[in-house]
């Protein structure tokens, strides 16, 4: 039962599974694995090679620690066979100078006398084993075994990782207007600071998904689980279940102990998406956890201790719902320390446009159609619409229009009727073509300052900060605009100056 609930988890199966095919793939190329063996006694060397040419290895030999190296640079190796003692230096100088060139490099030392410092020092340094003289083969061969397993494990997760932090980069995320920029650096600064808590607000389809993904992966914590669960999608009872977990007998179902999402999300981050659809009574206990910093499965005595930085996503003004007394006001406050505004697309100014060609380039592969353009008429239409449903709303515009094309560019022959239709009257630039009468005057009149102020910021917000686009808007020039912003200002500063 528990299987179907919407939780979403990160790590993508497909691409784990392109890693292990990269690896698999330099694998067989090199169908024997060579295995240096580096040890400045002739028999040691011989002995040891028979041995794992007996194996199926190919062994490869070195006396010196300088030639240990120079065959490390010119071979690709599947391990090493390390003596502590060379010649010409330490086997563990070597071991960090091949760790350094080669993090997942497998090392095996080989040491007369079995010294606890060295030991240390050499598990230390990144060596996966240590076997000492008279060498035991059996327990040699075990150990390179696993060893070159374990290696091959770790390139595999490393491969992973660093598909999957590209997958969720910053860079994913398409959008060059000020209000995105400044966005964007907020989201970058949060990533690598240590807050335990943020609030992330944008209308649905703004991106609040793919900023909190990049946050996380781009943090410290991008090697610890990153977890998420949909305030929206679950009855209050099954959610406390889930994130807190519970304890044997908790309740009647409760056959087991269960983890909860927090500790699945140890060291990690846990995403409370839509947090303003979180019952009253849940706040209050989220709230305690935030502020505590430890927390307690259902029926459970203990307070645990907790390590996750909880980032929490909301389409409403969560200060609004706590002022209407539908959120609480005080949790509201904890998560608000930092708070990033995702800006909608009809704040974004020629986002619009960029977004447009970014997802004709992703569909213009998947459709196979040749449309890379987008007609005059349909990109007014963009600039003037008020997209609703944002980012998602574009995309799936932009994929309907590239269906039904039978041309090579995107025209407002397909686009959704409101859309087009807002362009026929948002396309006409000429202020008397618009019934200018629509602007009735209230009974009581009004501050035709105030109208004009408030038209200009609208104009600004619109153009995404560029003021020759909100100029044109506003059918002004740029100097007049600036005149008008200057006053903006002043007004500003005089409404906070102290009486
Ligand atoms: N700035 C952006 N650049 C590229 N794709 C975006 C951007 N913002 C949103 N998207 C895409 O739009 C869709 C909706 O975004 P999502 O993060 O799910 O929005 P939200 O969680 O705010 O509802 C997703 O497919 C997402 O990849
Ligand atoms: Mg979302």
């Amino acid at each position: 039962m528990f299987a179907e609930f919407p939780i979403i988890r990160s790590p993508l199966k497909s691409s784990a599974e392109r890693a292990t095919w990269e690896v698999r793939k330099n694998e067989l190329k090199d169908q024997k694995q060579k295995i240096l063996v580096v040890d400045d006694e002739k028999m040691i060397r011989w002995s040891l090679g028979e041995a794992l040419r007996g194996w199926g290895y190919e062994p490869i030999q070195a006396e010196t620690a300088a030639a240990a190296l120079a065959a490390f640079d010119a071979e690709q190796l599947a391990a090493i066979l390390l003596d502590i003692n060379l010649p010409d230096g330490s086997g563990l100088e070597v071991l960090r100078q091949v760790r350094h060139r080669q993090p997942d490099a497998v090392v095996i030392m080989i040491t007369a006398n079995v010294l606890v410092d060295e030991t240390i020092a050499a598990l230390r340094g990144g060596a996966y084993d240590f076997i000492g003289k008279p060498i035991n083969l059996e327990e040699l061969q075990v150990a390179i075994r696993n060893g070159i397993e374990a290696g091959r494990l770790r390139k595999e997760v490393n491969l992973f990782r660093r598909e999957r932090a590209q997958q969720f980069s910053f860079d994913q995320i398409v959008g060059e207007s000020p209000a995105m920029r400044e966005m964007l650096a907020l989201a970058h600064k949060v990533a690598e600071s240590e807050v335990s808590s943020v609030l992330l607000q944008g209308e649905s389809g703004t991106g609040k998904d793919l900023v909190v993904k990049a946050i996380h992966y781009h943090s410290s914590r991008a090697e610890h689980p990153f977890v998420a669960i949909n305030c929206a999608a679950l009855p209050g009872t099954l959610i406390e279940s889930e994130l807190f977990g519970y304890e044997k007998g908790a309740f009647t179902d409760a056959k087991t102990r269960k983890e909860g999402l927090f500790e699945q999300a140890e060291g990690g981050t846990l995403f409370l998406d839509e947090i303003g659809e979180l019952e009253l009574s849940l706040q209050a206990k989220l709230l305690r956890v935030l502020e505590e910093g430890c927390f307690r499965r259902v029926g459970g005595l203990k307070d645990l201790p907790l390590d996750v930085r909880v980032i929490a996503a909301s389409n409403r003004d969560l200060k609004a719902e706590g002022e209407a007394g539908r959120f609480r006001s005080d949790l509201f406050y904890r998560l608000a320390v930092i708070q990033i505004d995702i800006p909608p697309l009809r704040e974004r100014g020629d986002d619009v446009g960029l977004l447009a060609q970014h997802y004709m380039s992703s569909f213009r592969k998947r459709l196979r159609k040749n449309i890379a353009c987008i007609a005059p008429e349909a990109l007014a239409a963009f600039a003037s619409y008020e997209w609703p449903g944002n980012v998602r709303e574009l995309r799936n515009v932009i994929e309907r229009a590239m269906i039904l094309e039978d041309g090579d560019e995107i025209t407002a022959k397909y686009l959704p009727r409101g859309l087009a239709v807002e362009s026929r009257t948002g396309s006409e630039t000429h202020a008397e073509s618009r019934t200018l009468d629509q602007f009735r005057l209230p009974g009581d009149g009004l501050s035709l300052e105030e109208v004009e102020m408030s038209l200009v910021r609208q104009a600004l917000k619109r153009s995404g900060g560029n003021q020759t686009k909100a100029a044109e808007l506003l059918d002004i020039s740029r100097d007049q605009l600036r005149y008008r912003m200057k006053k903006l200002e002043e007004v500003a500063v005089a409404a906070n100056e102290p009486e």
